[in-house]
């Protein structure tokens, strides 16, 4: 049940008899009543009458009957308070989207012989839950994660593993493995030759190369694989599609823009303008789509990929969960997917979101000033807290709880502690519900509503539902984290004012079934979130 669109549904029809055409209601919750309509406000310069006039013409006309009571207030309002039956509810469940979507989603996209580092923690976390939600919600999800496994870099590695044979380098191993075939590469002419012969061999499938190459893919794959276990991160190996897998299809990508006239020779590469994009200086900033040296980078790969999705894949609307810094490289890419023609029927979104900063309020790195290592970010986690659930819990709780476009401060006593808006708070609201009911003798039944705390609760347990169609429209888990912690905050104190296990059988029976539905609430929404409960805390 959405209380919110049920409400203002009977006042838009009441609206629009008064102004005579079509009005949003503007319902919110409120402080003052259950609910909220401002509309008369927005209205007076229009109608030419006050606010209290129209809003009085629109109480007069409203039909609220077996749903809620209104009454004027202040300057123009319409305070709305629902009929207790209405509260009584139902078991919570997830909406469905009306207009269901085939959705590609580009999140994590971490790089081949690099561990997974806290840079790609964000786009893990926000992109997994944003698939999780898109498909309860009733959407075709198709999850890629676009692995950086391409490029002139692996002339450099797989030259370095040519010659030195680290047999099975655990991937832990191969972040040094990195360090040291750079350093060869930097500093030794005659490697950095054979570095690039490596990539022509590659590119031109040279057998050796490319099982090198695929020992790479592999290694990575595993540690990639395992870290999202740790996580809980609904990865399957089957959704990795690296860069690698549109090679293929670059030189048709360049042909085709070429003859639509999207290119521009440039100092011998090949770019688009697209219009409005300026660099630092001002200059119109190219996207380059051919380097000068015939080769593909970044941006080409990403022209393939946006082309497969929506041609191939067929898909309605592509997401890219990536960091803030890619912002001006996604808008122009969908300028020149839109100008060849790839985007009709098509929509796409940059997903973008802010930074993890340490205590110092610049990026989080290590004491040393190194990147943090995913493992052991998971390692420390389950150190700190009393069962890997709880740490991992409220490592992605803080990630999701605020607003994804901006930064926070990674800081492990806050996302750990027991009370506020943390995972573990929410984690503790379920485990205590569970114990509740497993210590009741009696079954639930039917809801009364005796005390305020009571109401208070059963209004927040019918905000669940829009707060999951907002999260998940707007693209913003932190709506989904935030209804969940005004949850757990309404249970308790529900559970510290009203006896449940020591009052009479019908109250007892009501105050079972609120509970229940609060648990089973937290438990649906978490999930959503993609934050497990363990079992006892
Ligand atoms: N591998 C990239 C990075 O580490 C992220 C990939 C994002 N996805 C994309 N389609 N470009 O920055």
């Amino acid at each position: 049940m959405n209380l919110e669109s049920l409400l203002a549904e009977r006042l838009a029809a009441a609206f629009e008899a008064v102004a005579g055409r079509p009005v949003d209601p503007v319902v919110r919750a409120s402080q003052h009543a259950d609910f909220q309509s401002g509309a008369a406000l927005g209205l007076a310069k229009d109608l030419g009458k006050p606010p209290r006039d129209i809003a009085t013409a629109v109480l007069n006309e409203v039909d609220l009957s077996g749903l809620a009571k209104a009454e004027l207030s202040g300057p123009g309002f319409l305070n709305l308070t629902v009929d207790d039956e209405v509260l009584t509810g139902e078991p919570p469940h997830i909406p469905r989207d009306p207009n269901p979507e085939r959705i590609v989603i580009d999140y994590s996209g971490p790089n081949v012989a690099k561990e997974l580092h806290v840079g790609h923690l964000r786009s893990t976390i926000i992109g997994d839950a944003l698939a999780r939600m898109l498909e309860a919600t009733g959407h075709d999800v198709v999850r890629v994660n676009h692995l950086g496994d391409w490029g002139t870099q692996f002339g450099m590695l797989i030259e370095y593993l040519a010659g030195n044979d680290h047999g099975q380098a655990s991937l832990g191993d191969l972040t040094e493995f990195y360090r040291r075939a750079r350093v060869r590469f930097d500093g030794d002419d005659g490697f950095r030759t054979r570095a690039r012969l490596r990539v022509v061999a590659l590119q031109s499938g040279d057998p050796t190369s490319r099982a090198l190459w695929q020992r790479l893919v592999a290694q990575s794959t595993t540690s990639f694989m395992d870290s999202y276990g740790r996580l809980g991160i609904g990865l399957a190996p089957g959704d990795f599609v690296g860069e690698s897998f549109y090679q293929p299809m670059l030189a048709d990508v360049v042909d085709e823009l070429t003859a639509k006239g999207l290119l521009v020779e440039s100092e011998g590469a090949l770019c688009a303008f697209p219009p409005g994009e300026t660099g630092r200086d001002g200059e119109p900033l190219p996207l380059i789509v051919r380097k000068s040296d015939g080769g593909f980078g970044y941006a080409a790969t990403d022209l393939a990929a946006l082309r497969f999705r929506a041609q191939e894949l067929k898909a309605t609307r592509l997401l890219y969960v990536v960091g803030t810094p890619q912002k001006q490289h996604f808008r122009m890419v969908f300028a020149v997917a839109r100008a060849a023609g790839w985007l009709t029927g098509t929509e796409t979104e940059h997903i973008d979101f802010g930074s993890i900063l340490g205590p110092d309020g610049r990026m989080l790195k290590t004491r040393s000033g190194d990147t943090i290592k995913l493992s052991d970010l998971l390692d420390e986690a389950a150190t700190r807290a009393t069962s890997p659930a709880i740490g991992v819990g409220a490592v992605k709780y803080a990630d999701l709880a605020g607003d994804r476009r901006s930064d926070y401060v990674f800081d492990w006593d806050r996302m750990l502690a027991a009370t506020g808006n943390t995972g573990p708070y929410l984690q503790y609201a379920v485990t205590r519900i569970r114990s509740l009911l497993a210590k009741a003798t009696t079954a639930p039944g039917p809801v009364r509503l005796t005390d305020p705390a009571e109401r208070r609760l059963a209004l927040t347990l019918l905000a669940f539902e829009p707060a999951v169609t907002a999260a998940a429209r707007k693209r913003e888990p932190h709506r989904l984290a935030a209804y969940l912690h005004d949850l757990a905050v309404a249970f308790t104190t529900f559970y510290e004012k009203c006896p449940i296990l020591k009052s009479e059988a019908a109250l007892r029976a009501s105050r079972l079934t609120l509970s229940d539905r609060t648990g089973q609430t937290l438990t649906l929404g978490l999930d959503l979130l993609g934050i497990e409960v363990p079992d006892v805390m």
